[in-house]
């Protein structure tokens, strides 16, 4: 590794049609240094990675300038040849092939025999595991990829980043979709790499990660950098102030709703893998908190009462006309929503504007009756209140997804689910991705919808944001019920009480 590694931006601005995602921004990065980007969504955080990355080129009179000269990224192949390496947020990894493959994938060629068409796998695998030792990881350079762990293949990718001759590392949201102990693994990854001299770029919407990781922040802020410090001079209140440009207020809530009243019942459910045997009740106006690890069934438990994934046994029960009753699946839809976690996957139409979007759960309300055309001037008409409402940072409605940020794309998700207003809503990590100010007001609307009759199922990964935001929790542990906390009684060890019983029970039937 060269020591005078290098990295200078000079006066980078990009506008897209409609927006200025960045406005003259200039900073320098050191080797040896963990530098954090922060910034609510639509700062422009990406795109300054994407103009790293050879995506989108900067506007006329912006310079790049590495170990001290300037240079043109024109595409991602120059910004690879450059050193640098973009790690994303969604895991790129070849499932169907092994872990050496997966780490030298960039060119496999390279490693072809003189004589004959085969690959020099001994080779290749002694190759592949100098960039694993280098990370310190004991992942199996023969195992196939899809027997991995979101975590492992993220590392995976590192490797490839390394083997690429990436000496300049940028993370985008790296840890959205890792359990605690894969992050954990991840910043041991990160502190070998900082103590090789590289130069990482770290992007988070977790604080508590930038407090952890970094050594100094560029806070940006409507494409400009508001602010720069050594993370040992600032605090939490202070950074989250330079993000949002105004003063968070923690506005505490005593809601009293009166949580007798229950309006759905799940008893007895399996589901095909996870849940097993899982029950529960819901009451009107009630938000109720789904905690449990990654991998508990989560996920699953929505999944099986929606009929995502086939329910094998139990019953549903909805109130309808006062009475509790036993529905089917299909009956139960026409009254809950559900914001699902992968929004890339089913939760968005990406390359249709932000107005479709919206009302694609909800095409009803827009048909005159009984003609089932579409009148498009009311769909823009509510989709832009709804927009408002939540917040979505884009010029108007006719945007593409696709075009919009990662937590502005949430948004859009929420505004689609909230204008449907059904009687429950699941939600599975309705925040993933959201900027602290947005958290904030997403928690708000929710609160409001509560505080009229609506019910809501949330899954959080979050700690502190389930607890703030539920009324009560149920915990899941291997997709069984193993706990219900109420708010009375929230703490982290209340809620990791039902999971570290039932841990210890296994290990007891293990020896
Ligand atoms: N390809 C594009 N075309 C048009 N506008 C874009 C494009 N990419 C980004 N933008 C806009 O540029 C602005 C900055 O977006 P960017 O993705 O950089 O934000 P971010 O800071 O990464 O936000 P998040 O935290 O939500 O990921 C946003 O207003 C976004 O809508
Ligand atoms: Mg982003």
């Amino acid at each position: 590794m060269d020591n005078n590694l290098s990295l200078e931006l000079r006066h980078i601005s990009k506008t897209f049609p409609g927006v200025k995602a960045l406005n003259d921004v200039s900073f320098s990065a050191q080797p040896g240094k963990v530098c954090g980007i922060v910034g609510v969504n639509g700062a422009g955080k990406s795109t300054l990675m994407n103009i790293l990355g050879g995506i989108h080129q900067p506007d006329e009179g912006g310079e790049i300038i590495i170990n001290g000269k300037k240079v043109v990224i024109a595409d991602p192949k120059a910004s690879t040849d450059l050193g640098i390496a973009f790690i994303q947020q969604e895991v790129q990894a070849f499932d169907t092939m092994n872990v050496y493959e997966n780490v030298l994938a960039a060119d496999l060629n390279k490693w072809r025999k003189k004589k004959g068409l085969g690959l020099d796998f001994k080779a290749m695998k002694k190759e592949a595991q100098i960039y694993l030792d280098t990370l310190d990881s004991r992942i199996d350079v023969d195992a196939p990829v899809y027997t991995l762990t979101v975590g492992d293949k993220q590392i995976i990718q590192i490797a490839r980043a390394l083997c690429q001759g990436g000496r300049i590392l940028l993370f985008d949201e790296p840890t959205s979709s890792l359990s605690d102990h894969e992050v954990a693994m991840l910043f041991q990854v990160i502190h070998r790499l900082r103590e090789q001299g590289y130069i990482i770029f770290y992007i988070s919407h977790f604080l508590d990660e930038i407090f952890e990781l970094c050594d100094n922040v560029v806070v940006l802020r409507d494409g400009q950098v508001v602010g720069q410090a050594e993370i040992g001079d600032i605090n939490k209140e202070q950074l989250v102030e330079m993000m949002l440009g105004y003063q968070v207020e923690g506005r505490v809530h005593n809601r009293e709703g009166a949580l007798n009243d229950v309006i759905f019942k799940a008893e007895h459910i399996s589901g095909e893998k996870l849940p097993r045997d899982f029950s529960f009740t819901l009451n009107k106006g009630e938000i109720l908190g789904v905690w449990g690890l990654l991998g508990s069934g989560r996920s699953e438990l929505f999944n099986t009462i929606l009929g995502i994934d086939k329910m094998m046994d139990g019953r549903l029960y909805f109130k309808q006309d006062g009475e509790l009753k036993e529905v089917t699946q299909k009956d139960l839809y026409k009254h809950v929503g559900y914001l699902t976690e992968g929004r890339h996957y089913d939760g968005l139409f990406l390359n249709m504007p932000i107005c479709q979007n919206i009302t694609s759960s909800n095409l009803n309300q827009f048909s005159a009756k009984g003609t089932g055309i579409l009148n498009t001037a009311k769909e823009h008409v509510e989709s832009r209140k709804l927009i408002e409402q939540v917040g979505v940072k884009t010029p108007d409605e006719n945007v593409k997804v696709s075009k919009l940020s990662g937590g502005n794309q949430q948004k859009v998700i929420i505004a689609k689910w909230f204008l449907k207003d059904p009687e429950i809503l699941f939600m599975d990590e309705p925040t993933k991705g959201v900027d602290v100010g947005a958290k904030n007001d997403i928690k708000e609307l929710i609160f409001e919808k509560a505080e009229k009759g609506t019910s809501f199922v949330v899954i959080s990964s979050e700690l502190e944001e389930i607890m703030s935001l539920c009324d009560r929790i149920i915990v899941i542990y291997e997709g069984r019920l193993v706990g219900e906390v109420a708010k009375a009684d929230f703490s982290k060890e209340s809620l990791m009480k039902g999971i570290v019983s039932q841990e210890e029970k296994n290990a007891e039937k293990e020896i």
